[in-house]
């Protein structure tokens, strides 16, 4: 009798024993399930943030045409005082490249110092690169007559004339060598060829007959 009991309570033990493993087994079982939810909800955060970055990358590209666009109209909206003013600027800055051009033919006669010429020619690659956004359609003889002297045929051949800006741009670069490394002499024959190239090249096809 003595000896069922104690089988009884050992059967019991072990049975206690196997509750207990397969509670450990359940709770092992419930937490990797719980892991692999929460990399999967990790997983579709991620994602979710991805998509919210390439959607803010839309907008912001999206915003950027915008604000071309805007540009856009604005220019072609430009009041004609504001049109005039260009064209004053633009001649502005055509007169001081006059200038420079003198600089320089003053150095090749010996009545300018070679740092005068190399500030000068320096100005000319500057401003040779701005040429042709000084251009806006609009502003041209036949828009703006007495004030603009930009011949009309600038915009039915504007990839020409922008051309000849890099030509004068190309060619002031080398004079710009010459002007170091060569004697007054030379950069006065350089200055002819800019003149005739860079600067003529543009005004015969592309210039109004300046009055006077
Ligand atoms: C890509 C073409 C182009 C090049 C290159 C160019 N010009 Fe001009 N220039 C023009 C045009 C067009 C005008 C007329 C602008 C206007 O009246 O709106 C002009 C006008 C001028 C004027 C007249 C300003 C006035 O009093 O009305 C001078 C001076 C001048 N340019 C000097 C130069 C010199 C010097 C160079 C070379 C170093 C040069 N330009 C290169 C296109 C060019």
């Amino acid at each position: 009798m003595r000896s069922n009991i104690l089988l009884a309570s050992a059967a019991a033990l072990i049975l206690a024993s196997a509750g207990g493993a397969y509670a450990v087994a359940q709770d092992n079982a419930a937490a990797t399930a719980a892991a692999k939810d929460a990399k999967a909800s990790a997983g579709v955060a991620q994602k979710s943030a991805k998509v919210a970055e390439k959607k803010a990358k839309v907008a912001t590209k999206k915003a950027a045409v915008a604000d071309k666009q805007a540009g856009k109209a604005e220019k072609a909206a430009m009041t004609a005082a504001q049109k005039e003013g260009l064209v004053k600027d633009r001649i502005d800055f055509m007169k001081a490249q006059a200038a420079d051009n003198k600089a320089i033919n003053d150095y090749a006669k010996g009545m300018a110092t070679k740092e005068q010429a190399t500030t000068a020619i320096n100005d000319l690659i500057t401003r040779s690169t701005k040429i042709a956004a000084m251009f806006p359609a609009g502003t041209s003889s036949k828009d703006l007559p007495g004030k603009s002297n930009a011949k009309p045929e600038i915009w039915s051949d504007f990839d020409r004339f922008a051309g000849i800006a890099k030509v004068l741009h190309d060619t002031a670069m080398k004079e710009a060598e010459l002007i170091k490394t060569g004697s007054p002499e030379d950069v006065g024959k350089a200055q002819a060829d800019l003149g005739k190239n860079g600067c003529g090249g543009c005004h015969g096809p592309f210039r109004e007959k300046l009055p006077g």
